[in-house]
């Protein structure tokens, strides 16, 4: 039962790659949410949830549909660890605004959080993936901060690994 899966929204390709990339490095399956159902998120004790983000701060659409699988699970005893794509620049106000709300509909679900990540080596205005000070997950910046990727990502494995 201590398994792990990555599971992503992706629009365009961009959270896909970084979710397969996770994935690789973790050593486990990743799937397209399109594809979550609930024995999936039952088999698995480690749920590491990606999604980049559209509209104002929105998650990628076919979330809305995986959010109600989570929604209708049991997650309570699971580790849940978030990360997901955005834009710093053209969308300061709303920088990564999916992982807050991909957070928001499950934080009541008794699963343990984890993988915050300091804001601090971010430029932003805004972000309702902000929680107590710090980003609930991992943001990637794959339009302006590609070449910090790699570094953010390792960095964030090394630090949830712990928990998995
Ligand atoms: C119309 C549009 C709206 C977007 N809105 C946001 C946003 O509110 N916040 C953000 O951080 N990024 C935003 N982005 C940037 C995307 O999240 C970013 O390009 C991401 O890498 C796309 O990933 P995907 O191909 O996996 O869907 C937006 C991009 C577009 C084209």
């Amino acid at each position: 039962m201590d398994t792990t899966i990555v599971v992503y929204g992706s629009m365009t390709g961009t959270c896909e790659a970084i979710a397969e990339k996770i994935a690789k490095k973790l050593g486990c399956e990743c799937v397209n949410v399109q594809d979550l159902t609930p024995e999936i998120v039952e088999n698995h004790k480690n749920l590491i949830l990606g999604t980049s983000t559209w509209g104002a701060g929105e998650m990628e659409d076919d979330w809305y549909d995986g959010l109600m699988v989570l929604q209708g699970a049991d997650l309570s005893g699971k580790t849940i660890a978030l990360f997901g794509c955005g834009d710093c620049a053209s969308y300061s106000d709303t920088f990564v605004g999916g992982i807050g709300e991909l957070y928001n509909g499950i934080k009541g679900s008794g699963a343990k959080f984890v993988g915050a990540v300091s804001t601090d080596a971010y430029s932003f205005d805004d972000s309702e993936a902000v929680v107590d000070g710090k980003f609930i997950g991992l943001p990637l910046d794959e339009v302006n901060e590609d070449k910090m990727t790699d570094g953010r990502i390792d960095a964030w494995i090394a630090n949830i690994s712990e928990s998995l």
